[in-house]
């Protein structure tokens, strides 16, 4: 079993290293803290909204995804409205505009714990002192705990599509009423990712969290990619997960939102412990999740965002960072970590001029 074991990290050392990964690109001001799970959002007039876990939410802005980043104030200063333990220290914000209005999902749990739930807030411009709750979005309970929300809207009009979920049986998905404050009537939960996979050290079966989804028009087909994270989110020497075992990017794909999504190799996500590799970090960098993807239209690049820890700062929960880079998809359709060119910030292929000429405008992540 050892050997098996060895034989394994081996491989999968061999595997990443293979693949160079580039470091998280440049962030200045408030990189720091608190910037669990976040989520960002580039308004019309140019001015970047970061919300992230922990408190009130805590939110921050910047000119440029690079920075420099302030501190703004809690979003909820009030707590959430849902009554349970942690409702005054919400977790992974996820933030949309749809139909001229922000919504911004976010969980009440505490570690460790199934008694959660997912609210979701309002504002009409994502400022300070303009977050109206609306309490529980009403995803029924299951064998999933209900955390790290992520709504895909594919129009104000058509029900758009909810994720959520974490450790216990992986990825959910279900539909949102219009406007998206609530799941629709006699919901449907649809089960879009889980690892079954042993892992070594008697550690928890492969618990993936953090689901995104993300769409991206290639040629004249839309594709859903659905980004998570995989591994051991939270830990400190000498307590590090084992090699192949620490908090990764994965990512599967489908050409309907609502899957069957699968990974490069075509395993299924949700029955065959699919995933493919997008972010490992590398060198300094460790740990790196909690990601949300978006089109930047002031880089006019699809970027990826996430918190990661710098082995240099320290492992401490309060001392993630913030990170960054540029996703690239390939002809292939799979999405690669490539080193954000500087020089070329207009638009250099055809893929980005099409997103931002015409399809994504009608999400929020692409103001
Ligand atoms: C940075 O932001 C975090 C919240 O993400 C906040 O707790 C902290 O006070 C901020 N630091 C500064 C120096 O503003
Ligand atoms: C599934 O879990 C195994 C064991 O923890 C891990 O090595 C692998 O990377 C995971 N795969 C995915 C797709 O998350």
């Amino acid at each position: 079993m050892l050997d098996l074991l060895l034989v394994a990290t081996a491989f999968f050392t061999l595997l990443t290293n293979a693949v160079a990964f580039p470091p998280p690109e440049p962030c200045t001001g408030n990189c720091t803290g608190y910037v669990h799970d976040p989520s960002v959002v580039r308004r019309n007039d140019g001015r970047y909204f970061r919300f992230t876990t922990n408190g009130r939410i805590n939110i921050a802005t910047a000119p440029s995804i690079t920075g420099p980043w302030t501190y703004q104030c809690p979003a909820l200063p009030k707590c959430s409205k849902i009554n349970i333990k942690g409702k005054c220290d919400l977790w992974a914000p996820d933030v949309i505009k749809v139909d001229g209005k922000y919504y911004m999902y976010y969980s009440v749990s505490s570690m460790g714990s199934k008694t959660s739930d997912i609210g979701v807030a309002t504002s009409p411009n994502m400022e300070c002192g303009t977050w109206t709750d609306h309490g529980s979005i009403g995803i029924p309970t299951g064998s999933w705990n209900r955390i790290d929300a992520n709504f895909l809207s594919i129009s104000p009009k058509s029900t758009g599509y909810m994720l959520w979920g974490s450790f216990w049986t992986g990825i959910w998905q279900a539909r949102m009423a219009i406007p998206p404050l609530r799941v629709v009537e006699n919901v449907k939960t649809v089960h879009l990712e889980q690892n079954t996979t042993k892992r070594p050290e008697n550690r928890p079966t492969g618990p993936s969290e953090g689901g995104f989804q993300f769409r991206w028009r290639i040629g004249n087909k839309d594709w859903y990619y659905l980004f998570f994270s995989s591994g051991g989110c939270c830990n400190v020497p000498p307590k590090l997960a084992p090699p192949g075992e620490e908090y990764k990017v994965m990512v599967c794909r489908s050409d309907r939102p609502e899957g069957p999504f699968v990974d490069k190799r075509g395993r299924n996500c949700a029955t065959k412990n699919g995933g493919t590799l997008v972010y490992w970090g590398q060198g300094n960098t460790f740990a790196a999740g909690g990601q949300g993807v978006m089109y930047d239209g002031g880089l006019n690049k699809v970027v990826m965002y996430y918190h990661y820890i710098d082995r240099k700062v320290g492992y401490a929960y309060e001392k993630f960072k913030f990170g960054w880079n540029v996703l690239r998809f390939g002809n292939d359709g799979w999405p690669v970590v490539v080193p954000w060119d500087r020089k070329n910030v207009r638009r250099d292929d055809g893929l980005e001029r099409e997103a931002v000429d015409e399809t994504f405008p009608r999400t929020a992540d692409v103001d």
